[in-house]
């Protein structure tokens, strides 16, 4: 194997449980004496023969400043620097440390002209010291811009990427409303820097990206946006379900590409969704909707939830694992908790049906995405569609390579509709708690 920059290490099982269960690398081992892992097409070997000698840095390259920021928010424990700017060398990066005292570099370069980090990249929008200020952590549609803009003084994040937690921290401290993402981390360490917040209303249904004990603790009120994005996400749901029963994203770049010369008896044979049996995890509002949507399709459906729930079609309850052996698609609508991180891992996966399909449009972290990655190499399940990732906006290399996976970037309420409305909700949850009346949409 040419063209591999190898490492000289002392413990080679230390390394592998390192850049494989921390950082989420595939390593193999060489001749039964290296452990090497793919980056971008580079080859970066572990030896604990006298062959290997490089000394030096081992650098991860990101294609975002937002991935920088969420590998940093990921490692933060492996960190040794902040993630800040070098302007020298136009590079956004923070330094890490593996357990053999080795440098990693985590780093993304900036495109000539691109926003600059280290800029102050917050504005007021409409100035007017006499109505309360509001942080908004990314523009949101019109409409509920002017519903904001109506009531308070907007202080919005005009950059296309998300804020860092020090610059969330610099400028939380005289707003009395935080109208925020689910990829915004509103801990501890914010709610001790915001004296003056009153709301924090999340641009979501999800809110496990809030820690809501810390906000219970402060008074602080914790908004959601439900209901308003429910259809729009089922439809989504739906269109997972499609494209990886049936294998479009696969033949679509086959025909785009050219290589369509006629009519095959075996080309892109998939799965049929009519009269199949439809899992559904997590009978909510989402799960219902995605459920009606199975009557079309002449499906039956089984769901799996803590109580029987009262629907206006048909469906049976069943225990968690007939839902597993019996689901030719498992659809997930269940929110993020400690108790539902990885409720879906390799015994999970490995009871589902070998033609099965998993879908999920809820969050990332549900499924163990390590162990799912395997499922879908090795053949235990089928196809898998998802629109949410474990470790968001990271997605593993070795995910993306899959043929069987179906990948969307988390747009499962991405219609101006619904996104519209979400606006109007979140507007009026963070105005109704300054005001001291009652939110339509609060969480605690
Ligand atoms: C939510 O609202 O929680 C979705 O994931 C994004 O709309």
């Amino acid at each position: 194997m040419s063209g591999i920059v190898f490492f000289k290490s002392k413990d080679l099982r230390m390394i592998r449980d390192f850049y494989q269960d921390k950082l989420g690398l595939k390593l193999w081992l060489d001749q039964g004496k290296c452990m090497i892992f793919e980056h971008r097409g580079m080859l970066i070997g572990f030896c604990q023969s006298e062959v290997a000698e490089s000394q030096g840095t081992i650098t991860f390259l990101y294609d975002s400043i937002a991935l920088v920021d969420a590998a940093y928010l990921r490692y933060q424990d492996l960190a040794t620097s902040p993630a800040k700017l070098n302007p020298a060398f136009n590079i956004y990066h923070f330094w890490a440390e593996d357990p053999e005292g080795r440098t990693l570099e985590f780093q993304y370069f900036l495109k000539a002209g691109e926003q600059n980090p280290g800029q102050d990249v917050i504005e007021v929008l409409n100035e007017d010291p006499a109505k309360p200020k509001l942080l908004l952590t990314r523009l949101l549609p019109e409409k509920a811009m002017n519903e904001l803009k109506d009531f308070f003084e907007v202080h919005a994040n005009i950059a296309h990427r998300n804020l860092s937690k020090t610059e969330l921290i610099a400028h939380i401290a005289d707003k009395a409303a935080l109208l925020c993402l689910l990829g915004d981390d509103i801990d501890e360490s914010l709610m001790n820097a915001a004296a003056k917040l009153k709301v924090i209303s999340n641009y979501a249904v999800g809110y496990n990206n809030i820690d809501l004990q810390a906000a219970k603790a402060r008074g602080i009120a914790v908004c959601n946006t439900p209901g308003v994005l429910t259809e729009s996400t089922a439809d989504l749901a739906w269109a997972l379900i499609m494209a990886t029963a049936r294998r479009i994203p696969e033949s679509e770049s086959f025909t785009r590409e050219g290589n369509f010369v006629g009519w095959e008896p075996l080309l892109f044979l998939g799965q049929d969704v009519h009269q199949r049996t439809l899992g559904i995890l997590g009978m909510g509002r989402i799960g219902q909707a995605v459920a009606r949507r199975a009557r079309g399709f002449d499906m039956k459906v089984i769901y799996h939830s803590p109580h029987d729930k009262e629907l206006d079609f048909a469906a049976e309850r069943v225990d968690f694992e007939t839902l597993l052996l019996e689901s030719d698609i498992l659809s997930l609508h269940l929110p993020l908790k400690p108790e539902t991180k990885h409720l879906i891992g390799e015994k999970e996966l490995k009871t589902m049906k070998r033609s099965a399909i998993l879908i999920n449009t809820a969050r990332g972290a549900i499924v163990d995405e390590r162990v799912l990655i395997r499922a879908l190499q090795e053949g235990w399940i089928f196809a898998a569609g998802f629109d949410v990732y474990e470790h968001e906006p990271e997605i593993p290399q070795a995910l993306k390579e899959l043929p069987n996976a179906v990948l969307l970037p988390h747009i499962g309420s991405a219609s101006l509709e619904t996104r519209e409305q979400m606006g109007s909700l979140a507007a009026r949850n963070a105005i109704a708690i300054v005001q001291g009346t009652e939110a339509p949409a609060r969480v605690v």
